[in-house]
């Protein structure tokens, strides 16, 4: 099979770099897991927007955190913590270049994506949205960018206000500056769909809410897997990613937000180490990051997500991305070449996430199958179920690729859904 791109049914717009320039088979061999047969079939994990595998550097970062370094950090006196607090320090660091963001105060360490978009409804939404205030998020979010701000909308009597997107999956950038007003006071999009794969047109969405003076909220977490991020360039206010999606750990998020921004923003949780000083009578808060940090953070999370970026950028995030784009179009290629295969989310700037039906075959007998032959695909509403509801579907069945994954790993999964239709031909 070829990978032609005048092949593949609508046009991409992306530069292609064919496999044999990025070094796969290497990468494979850094990740223990996927050398291993499931029911008896080497396992395909194409299930990397769920949550993707880990480098033998992440693991053994995080081993290592706990065999020599483990310790409280910020309040300890003595060596280990001392250490401990210097390898934290250094991952927010790591994160900040990955980001380019212009401060390392600007980047707050919490549990995930979800956490940062719920920071900034709970502090600096309650504090700026009102009754009869607008909030603007996109027709294709996760929940954890719908749910957050239809509860502070709740709690504040405000509006909710919805991007439309097309049947192609991409927005209807048309629409925007209609849903734009004084009233207006965040607008929160994702950059890369969970479910459909679009890359959204974030410098121009910015662009557009900057000029009625409204400020921009980033769901990241299945686009800093995928492409470059310079929270700068894109002038976004907030910016939130999870670690476990950009091969770290688990239970480790951060956001980005701007400096100013944050510092006039009310703390999200109380506790240790967001204060400066405690009396009965009055706190005063902690500055930044810290303010927004109360508890013992996951220092082990923090040094395993900052060996996970190094290893990106050992690749290179371009590299990268021209790997996994090269497998988006020829697994679009191979799966659009089957008969009765629907593929929802054809937009022309996509990352390497392919959702599809087929006719008669409900989307979870689709991946009970395909498990049954070791591959690993998910199959649902992925959490984005007004997504579903726009183009009239329960579910999809969903592959989504990662820089490990291989051109024989999507013909495996062509000749897994080939048995699959042989099951209900
Ligand atoms: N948000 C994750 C996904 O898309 C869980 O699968």
């Amino acid at each position: 099979m070829t990978a032609a791109a005048n092949s593949v049914p609508w046009e991409f717009q992306h530069p292609m770099v064919g496999e044999a320039t990025f070094p796969v088979e290497e990468v494979r061999r850094d990740f223990p897991i996927l050398h291993q047969q499931v029911y008896g079939h080497p396992l395909v994990y194409l299930d990397n927007a769920a949550t993707s595998q880990k480098p033998r550097a992440v693991i053994d970062a995080i081993s290592h955190y706990y065999e020599r370094d483990n310790a409280n950090i910020h309040r300890g006196v003595h060596f280990l913590s001392e250490h401990a607090t210097e390898e934290h320090e250094a991952a927010r660091r790591t994160v900040q270049r990955f980001l380019n963001a212009a401060d390392k105060r600007e980047i707050i360490f919490v549990r995930s994506a979800t956490e940062g978009i719920n920071l900034v409804a709970q502090t600096y939404g309650r504090k700026h949205v009102g009754a009869g205030d607008e909030v603007v998020i996109t027709a294709m979010e996760h929940h954890s960018n719908i749910v957050p701000w239809q509860m502070l909308c709740e709690e504040k009597d405000a509006r909710l206000r919805v991007i439309p997107i097309n049947d192609r999956g991409e927005l209807m950038m048309e629409e925007l500056p209609k849903l734009l007003s004084k009233r207006t006071k965040l607008l929160a999009v994702t950059h890369v769909s969970n479910a459909l794969g679009t890359i959204t047109p974030l410098r121009k969405i910015i662009e557009i809410a900057h000029s009625h003076g409204v400020p921009v909220v980033v769901d990241g977490a299945q686009a800093v897997p995928h492409l470059k991020v310079d929270v700068q360039e894109l002038d976004c206010d907030f910016y939130v990613f999870s670690g476990h999606k950009v091969y770290g750990p688990t239970g480790i998020g951060v956001l980005y937000g701007k400096r100013a921004l944050l510092e006039a923003m009310p703390p999200y949780q109380g506790g240790g180490d967001m204060i400066r000083s405690v009396t009965f009578e009055k706190t005063l808060y902690n500055d930044l990051p810290y303010k927004f940090e109360a508890g013992t953070p996951n220092i082990g999370g923090a040094i395993g997500l900052g060996a996970a970026i190094d290893y990106v950028n050992h690749l290179g995030i371009d590299n990268i991305a021209a790997h996994e784009h090269d497998l988006l179009i020829y697994a679009t290629e191979a799966l659009s070449a089957i008969p009765d295969i629907r593929i929802i989310g054809t937009a022309a700037q996509k990352a390497a996430v392919i959702s599809f039906i087929i006719e008669g075959i409900h989307p979870h007998d689709i991946g009970t199958i395909l498990d049954r032959s070791g591959i690993a695909i998910r199959t649902g509403h992925h959490c984005a179920q007004p997504v579903m509801q726009r183009f009239r579907i329960p579910a999809t069945a969903r592959a989504s690729f990662a820089m490990y994954n291989t051109r024989g790993e999507v013909d495996a999964l062509v000749e897994g859904i080939q048995k699959v239709k042989e099951v209900f031909a």
